[in-house]
């Protein structure tokens, strides 16, 4: 197989991430959930103590994120989420992050990348773009659902509330905001159950490599 590579964006709880490991496993090729490592930034940052918005330090916590260690479980929390997304408006932690997950996307056999800026700044050539979206609505209710599952106990305005304001920041900020590609393929999951959105991306992603 020739090397491949997918880039797969969205903004919170759109779905994207549960899609594209459906679809790394299918394609048997190696996945990076790219929200993880400004998660891991975040995480150690709270962990010391240390302010969420200070350049310097925050870099200095990208530069020792390592890819083979980063641990979903602890990651996975919702407070996590929020601190990522403001040391992620961050261009020196970006420009961290993204040498790590530009290594992570030349292996071979390509890779697939989750994210807010992969089609259109990590991976600007990747062979296959999608940019998956659901109503914020419904979007609340996927996290809040994910949350009653952990045993987490979350007012569901409250979670709404925060999809809100982290889609406006992350759509905000001047360094790569999230955005679709000019060439990736729309991918509307509102009305979608995982397996439906995972057939029509995989049916996009057939087309395209037929093409
Ligand atoms: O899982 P969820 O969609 O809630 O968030 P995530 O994908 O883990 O990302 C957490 C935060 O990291 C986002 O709100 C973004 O601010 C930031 N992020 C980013 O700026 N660029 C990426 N490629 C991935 C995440």
């Amino acid at each position: 197989m020739s090397h491949l590579v997918i880039a797969i964006d969205g903004p919170a709880a759109s779905g994207k991430g549960t899609l594209s490991r459906k679809l790394a496993d299918k394609l048997e090729l190696p996945h990076l959930d790219t929200g993880l490592t400004y998660r891991a930034v975040a995480h150690q940052l709270l962990q010391n103590g240390q302010p969420l918005d200070n350049e310097a330090v925050a870099v200095e916590a990208a530069r020792q994120v390592d890819l083979s260690s980063l641990d979903k479980d602890v990651l996975s929390d919702h407070a996590i989420g929020d601190a990522a997304s403001k040391v992620a408006v961050m261009p020196g932690v970006r420009k961290a992050l993204v040498e790590l997950q530009r290594v992570f996307a030349a292996q071979s056999p390509g890779a697939v990348l989750d994210g807010r800026d992969i089609g259109t700044v990590v991976c600007p050539d990747a062979d296959i773009k999608l940019f998956v979206t659901a109503y914020p609505r419904e979007r609340a209710r996927r996290r809040w659902n994910e949350m009653q599952l952990k045993g987490q106990d979350a007012d569901f305005d409250a979670v709404l509330a925060d999809i809100q304001h982290r889609d406006e920041r992350d759509m905000g900020r001047s360094d790569s905001p999230l955005k679709p590609a000019e060439d990736a393929y729309l991918l509307d999951t509102s009305e979608m159950d995982i397996e439906t959105a995972f057939r029509t991306a995989l049916d996009i992603v057939d087309k395209s490599r037929t093409a």
